[in-house]
């Protein structure tokens, strides 16, 4: 079994620019806000390591979602995992995947939860961070499900940026990253596969009482003071 009572304080908080990047940590007592274990056995994690602390932080495409994480990772030391961000690099390590993910995301679709699970559990497997936050997952029940097989753990919390669709295109249209899938005709395609199959887990979540919605529109500081009292409030269970 995991330990339940250790947990992380981290020093230097992380970023999406610094996925990669294993910062380094100082140990906390964190006892009543441990991620709840499914299947401990499961997990890559040796048992005698610590229990990660999961939030997913969910969203349509150009809701906020890795803009808020850059802030919440920054401000309450988390480790920030973009799915999205985890494909892109396996694309540009010309991986064995790389070609069907990069046609996957061209198109709008979802990449088989496996290879998607495997970039996720890699990172948090190589990290001293007892705390993450994995933004863009799970996209759909099959990602939320292969997650929970594999890795054993289920989130803590749960974080939907609702944004209405016309500021998402917007966003996504301005965005200037040079990403295949930020036009009109793939943003359409995802806004669609954003519907029919990621409404579904958050409305799980919302049923399992994990949910924490946030009004995604206004500025990027406004949104961050609605996500603030979420973290501080953990941060007040960890003390
Ligand atoms: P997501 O990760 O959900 O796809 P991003 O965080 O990448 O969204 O944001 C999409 C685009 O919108 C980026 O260009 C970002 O700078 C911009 N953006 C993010 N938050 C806001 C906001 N509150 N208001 C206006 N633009 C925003
Ligand atoms: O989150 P982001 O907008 O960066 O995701 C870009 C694309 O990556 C998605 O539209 C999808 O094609 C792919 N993706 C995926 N599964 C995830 C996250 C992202 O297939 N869980
Ligand atoms: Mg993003």
């Amino acid at each position: 079994m995991w330990r339940r009572v250790v947990s992380l304080s981290p020093v230097i908080s992380s970023s999406k620019s610094s996925l990669l990047n294993q910062a380094a940590y100082r140990f906390r007592i964190w006892e009543s806000f441990a991620t709840e274990i499914i299947n401990p056995g499961k997990c890559g994690i040796s048992p005698m390591e610590k229990t990660p602390f999961i939030t997913f932080v969910l969203g349509g495409p150009g809701s906020g979602k890795g803009t808020q994480c850059i802030k919440i990772a920054d401000t309450f030391g988390f480790m920030h995992l973009s799915a999205g961000d985890l494909l892109r690099t396996e694309i540009a390590s010309n991986s064995e995947d790389g070609a069907m993910i990069l046609n996957t995301i061209k198109e709008g679709k979802i990449v088989p939860s496996e290879v998607t699970v495997k970039l996720i559990q890699r990172e948090i497997e190589s990290s001293d961070c007892h705390k993450f936050l994995i933004d863009g997952f799970p996209r759909t029940e099959e990602n939320r499900i292969a997650f929970e097989k594999i890795m054993g753990v289920e989130p803590k919390i749960v974080l939907f940026f609702d944004c209405p669709e016309e500021e998402m295109v917007k966003r996504v249209l301005g965005r200037n990253e040079g990403r295949v899938d930020d036009n009109i005709d793939t943003m359409k395609k995802r806004l669609n596969v954003f519907t029919a199959l990621s409404l579904p887990v958050i409305n799980y979540y919302e049923k399992k009482g994990k949910l924490y919605t946030i009004n995604a529109v206004g500025s990027v500081d406004e949104i961050f003071e609605k996500v603030r009292p979420v973290f501080a409030e953990c941060e007040e269970m960890t003390q």
